[in-house]
Order: C-alpha cells, then sequence, then structure tokens
C-alpha cells in the first residue's frame, strides 16, 4: 500500500504539469485527493490494521496529502504567471513606433509680417506704441488737420459708432496720441494696428485691414531722414537692390507729402506686369509732420520737425508673396495659410 502511495507520487507531478488550467488543475487535485482517490481507498482500510501500522500508514497519508497540495498550489502559480505573461504581451506597446501627428497651428501671415517689421524698427531705436481701433473723431481726423467738412474726409469712408466716436480710418491717430502724451519730448515710434473702411470687399478692397504707422518728432528731423529710413526699411523687404523714390502727392497731415515707390523686384525695373511696365511699385504714403498737428498737439513747430508714414501690411505682403486677393488673409483657408 505504501508502495502505492509513493508510486503514484511520480504520477502526481506528470499529470499536474500537463493541465494548463485552472480547472484542469482542481480535477486533477480530485482525482489524487477527492472522495474516490486511492489515498481514501487507504483510509478506509486503516480500521483493519493494527496500531503500529495504522500509525506508519497514517503518516505516509498525510505526507502524500500535503506533497499533492504543495504541487497543486505551485502549478496554480505557474498558471498565474503564464497568464500575466500573456496578458503583458497582448498589451505590449511598441515604443519604437512613430508617434501620432497632430497639427499645430501657426501665426497669421499678417502678424509674421507686423513683427518682421517690427524687429526692423525696434533695431533703429523706435518703440511699438498702440492705440484704440474705436477712435475719436478729434484724433481720427481733427487733430490730423482733417477739420469737420474738409473734402479729404470723403476719402476714407467710415464706420461712425456717433458724432464724435467712429472705427478709426488709420492708425495716425495714434501720432496724436502720443504727442499729448510725451508733451513735447522727441517722439519715435511705430503703431501696428487694425483699420477699417466703408469700402465694398473685392480682390484689392477689404472693410477691415492693417496698417504701420510711424511718427519721429524732433530737433533737426528733415526728409533725407525720411528717406534713409524709408530706403532701409524697403531694402529689407524687398531686397538689398531695392530703390525708392518720393512722387509728390497730399495729405492733410504732412506738409510736403509724398507718394512712395520701389523699384520693381520682380523685374528689376525694367518693366512687367507687376509694375504695369513702370519699374516702379508705389508701397506707402509719407510726409514731413504738418505744422497745425504739431501746434494742435503742443508742439513748436520753429523748434520741433517730424516725418510720418503709413503703410499698409496686406499690400506688402501681397508684393511679397505675389498674392492676387486681399481676402485670402480674412477667408482663413487653411491651404492659403499653410504657405507661411
Ligand atoms: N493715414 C494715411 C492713410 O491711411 C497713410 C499715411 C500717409 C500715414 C502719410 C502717414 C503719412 O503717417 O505721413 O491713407
Amino acid at each position: 500500500m505504501l508502495k502505492k502511495l509513493l508510486l503514484l507520487k511520480d504520477q502526481v507531478e506528470i499529470d499536474l504539469n500537463s493541465a494548463n488550467t485552472i480547472n484542469e488543475v482542481n480535477e486533477k487535485k480530485a482525482l489524487y485527493l477527492g472522495k474516490k482517490s486511492p489515498l481514501q481507498e487507504i483510509m478506509a482500510t486503516m480500521k483493519d490494521l493494527s496500531i503500529e501500522e495504522r500509525k506508519e500508514v497514517g503518516k505516509a497519508a498525510n505526507e502524500f496529502r500535503s506533497f499533492v497540495e504543495e504541487k497543486v498550489q505551485k502549478r496554480l502559480n505557474e498558471i498565474n504567471e503564464l497568464q500575466i505573461q500573456k496578458k503583458l504581451e497582448s498589451q505590449a506597446i511598441d515604443v519604437t513606433l512613430p508617434g501620432r501627428k497632430f497639427r499645430t497651428g501657426s501665426l497669421h501671415p499678417l502678424t509674421k509680417l507686423t513683427r518682421e517689421i517690427e524687429d526692423i524698427f525696434i533695431g533703429m531705436g523706435y518703440t511699438v506704441e498702440e492705440g484704440p481701433e474705436i477712435e475719436k473723431d478729434l484724433y481720427n481726423f481733427e487733430m490730423l488737420n482733417l477739420p469737420k467738412g474738409h473734402p479729404a474726409r470723403e476719402m476714407q469712408d467710415s464706420f461712425y459708432i456717433d458724432n464724435n466716436n467712429l472705427l478709426r480710418t488709420h492708425t495716425s491717430p495714434v501720432q496724436v496720441r502720443t504727442l499729448l502724451k510725451r508733451k513735447g519730448e522727441p517722439v519715435k515710434i511705430i503703431c501696428p494696428g487694425k483699420v477699417y473702411r466703408r469700402d465694398n470687399d473685392d480682390a484689392t478692397h477689404s472693410h477691415q485691414f492693417m496698417q504701420i504707422e510711424g511718427l519721429v518728432v524732433d530737433k533737426n528731423i528733415t526728409m533725407a531722414d525720411l528717406k534713409g529710413t524709408l530706403s532701409l526699411l524697403c531694402q529689407k523687404m524687398f531686397g538689398e537692390e531695392t530703390n525708392i523714390r518720393f512722387r509728390p502727392s497730399f495729405f492733410p497731415f504732412t506738409e510736403p507729402s509724398v507718394e512712395v515707390d520701389v523699384s520693381c523686384f520682380k523685374c528689376g525695373s525694367k518693366g512687367c506686369s507687376l509694375c504695369k511696365g513702370s519699374g516702379w511699385i508705389e508701397v506707402l504714403g509719407a510726409g514731413m509732420v504738418h505744422p497745425n498737428v504739431l501746434r494742435m498737439a503742443g508742439y513748436d513747430p520753429k523748434v520741433y520737425q517730424g516725418f510720418a508714414f503709413g503703410l499698409g501690411i496686406e499690400r506688402f505682403s501681397m508684393l511679397m508673396n505675389s498674392i492676387d486677393d486681399i481676402r485670402h488673409f480674412y477667408t482663413n483657408d487653411p491651404r492659403f495659410l499653410r504657405q507661411f
């Protein structure tokens, strides 16, 4: 009988190792320790044995039971570990795979160009000023030498909010605001910003667009300073070879006033479709600050002179990038925006 148990031990190990699930292990356990197991058979015969034999058989039976239980537990642990291993493998992440792309936004082309132009002027010692988009008639027109009823007001058809306030039609009112703030001190500023006019939108007109205003007021400022400054700006924008020329013009807030042209960067001034055969392209308006503007803001025009200019940011960008329709800047089609 005892021999039988010893032989069974080998079989227990083989059987349990072939069990691959918890259920199978439990079935095997029942086979060796359950009601119909050889162990129970042996226990049933105990009552017919002598005390000596009973002791010996009892001890062997207990040992066998412990042995089986130990092997069962070992197999269960193994199965558990295998299952964890399998799960880990099936859920493994391959960190060497390329990541999923997600699209980042970018600055609007007008913001980008504004910052570029700001950098050029900051490099020349200018500071950047800002003014409100809802402006007083007083600053937008009156103190720029455009009294009520002045015919030049008609050139800038406006969105009025009430009799005294409107959406600014240009960035020039920031000239007035800055002069009033500096109270007779020298001024050297630019002001980028949005402006509004009651134009019908088409390829070259937009009811909303952007400008950069420039103003320098100090002693002994001449048109040569204006020309040098704008030459440098245009060379940085349109290329080192660029020349500029001044044509007489009229703005109520400057005297004399000029229209500034750049030599055509597309054809090298030979004449092409862009410059309409002239070799020159109009890019901005400028002039020497009108004595009335200085006087109204509290500056003595006998002591102080100044120059001013105003450029359209969309116009610059359209020229630099061959953009044929100003509305592209405001419809925000990603196919357009992605090109910048
Ligand atoms: N404010 C003018 C406009 O919007 C542009 C301009 C012209 C500004 C001459 C200036 C200047 O400062 O001197 O049409």
